[in-house]
C-alpha cells in the first residue's frame, strides 16, 4: 500500500484556474512542498482546461530530479467543453479502456515521467464497464505507468461493482466540516470496511466557512476559533486535524496556492483533538446536538 504524506498538494488552483504560476512558480511550489514533507501532488487530466499537468510538468522538466521524490497523482474520464478539446461537443464522462489508456499516456507525456503513482477514474460514469476498466488498469499496470488505482466521488455501490474486478485502493470525495455527506452515506464506512483509503478533497471547504454571511459558516468558524486557542494553533490547522481523527485515515487534498497554508496543514499532524471537540466541530456544522 502507497503511503502519502499528509496533506497532498492539490494542483487543480495552480494554473489557468486559480493562480496562474509560472514555471518558476511551480518550481517555487513543489521544492517547497518537497523541503517540508509534501511530496504527493493531486491533478486531473482537465484542470486548467487540460493545461495545468503540462505546466506542471514543464518545471519538472527544468530540475528532473524533482521527479522521483514526489508521488504523482492524476484523473481521467471527464471530457470538457473547452476550446482545448474542439472535437467535445458536450461535456461528458468517458471511462472506455481506450479514453482511459489514451488519457494516461497523455498525462504522462505532459509530466514528462513514464509512470503514474495513482490513476483515479475522476467520477462515476453511468455507462462504466467495469470489466472494461479492470482490463485498462491492469494493462496500464503491466506496462508500469500505473502503480496505483483509485476512484473518485463514488458511491459504496458504485466501488463494489468496480471492486469485483479490480483492486481499488482510494476514493477522493469532498469531505470537510461544510460537507459531512461521506460521514454518513455509508462511503467511509465502504473504505473502512474495504483498506480503501479516503482522500478528502476540498478539505477547507475552499474556504466557504470564512464567509460571514451564512450563520452556520459563523458557527463553524466560532467553534474553529475555540478550538485553535485551546491548542494553541490555527483555524486551518483545526480544520484539517478534525479530518485526521477519523479512524478511516483520511488524507487531506489541500488546495490552496499559499504556501503558508499547505505548510499550516502540515502541523495538523502534530494536533490530538479530544473526542468532544471534535463533536463540538461536528455540531457546529450540523446545528443540532446529537441524538
Ligand atoms: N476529485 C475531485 O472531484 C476533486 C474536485 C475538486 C478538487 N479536487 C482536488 O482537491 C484539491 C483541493 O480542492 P480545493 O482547492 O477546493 O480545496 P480547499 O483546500 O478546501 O480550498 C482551497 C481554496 O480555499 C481557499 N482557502 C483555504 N483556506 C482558506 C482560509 N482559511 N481563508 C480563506 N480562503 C481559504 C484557498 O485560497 P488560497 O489559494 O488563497 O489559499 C483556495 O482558493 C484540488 O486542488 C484538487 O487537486 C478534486
Amino acid at each position: 500500500m502507497l503511503k502519502f504524506s499528509s496533506p497532498v498538494a492539490g494542483c487543480m488552483r495552480w494554473g489557468k484556474w486559480g493562480a496562474n504560476y509560472s514555471t518558476a512558480a511551480y518550481r517555487k511550489m513543489i521544492e517547497t512542498c518537497l523541503d517540508h514533507g509534501i511530496t504527493a501532488f493531486d491533478h486531473a487530466d482537465i484542470y486548467g482546461d487540460y493545461t495545468t499537468e503540462e505546466e506542471f510538468g514543464n518545471a519538472l522538466k527544468e530540475a528532473p530530479a524533482l521527479r522521483s521524490q514526489m508521488q504523482l497523482i492524476t484523473k481521467c474520464g471527464i471530457q470538457m467543453l473547452t476550446e482545448n478539446r474542439p472535437h467535445h461537443q458536450i461535456k461528458s464522462y468517458n471511462t472506455s479502456a481506450k479514453h482511459i489508456i489514451q488519457s494516461t499516456e497523455r498525462s504522462l507525456k505532459n509530466f514528462g515521467t513514464d509512470y503514474l503513482d495513482v490513476l483515479f477514474i475522476h467520477r462515476p460514469d453511468p455507462l462504466l464497464n467495469p470489466i472494461e476498466v479492470a482490463e485498462a488498469i491492469t494493462h496500464l499496470k503491466e506496462q508500469g505507468k500505473i502503480k496505483h488505482f483509485g476512484v473518485s466521488n463514488f458511491l459504496p455501490h458504485q466501488t463494489e461493482v468496480l471492486r469485483k474486478y479490480i483492486l481499488i485502493e482510494f476514493n477522493q470525495i469532498e469531505i470537510s466540516i461544510i460537507h459531512l455527506t461521506a460521514f454518513i452515506d455509508g462511503t467511509l464506512d465502504n473504505c473502512l470496511q474495504h483498506n480503501i483509503v479516503p482522500m478528502a478533497w476540498s478539505p477547507m471547504g475552499g474556504g466557504m466557512f470564512t464567509d460571514e454571511s451564512h450563520h452556520r459558516f459563523r458557527s463553524i468558524t466560532a467553534a474553529a476559533t475555540e478550538l485553535a486557542e485551546k491548542y494553541n494553533t490555527g483555524i486551518d490547522q483545526i480544520l484539517v486535524t478534525w479530518l485526521l481523527f477519523h479512524p478511516s485515515g483520511i488524507i487531506p487534498v489541500v488546495g490552496s496556492t499559499k504556501l503558508d497554508r499547505l505548510l499550516q496543514a502540515k502541523e495538523a499532524n502534530h494536533i490530538h483533538l479530544s473526542r468532544e471537540d471534535w463533536f463540538k466541530l461536528w455540531i457546529a456544522s450540523t446545528g443540532e446536538d446529537v441524538a
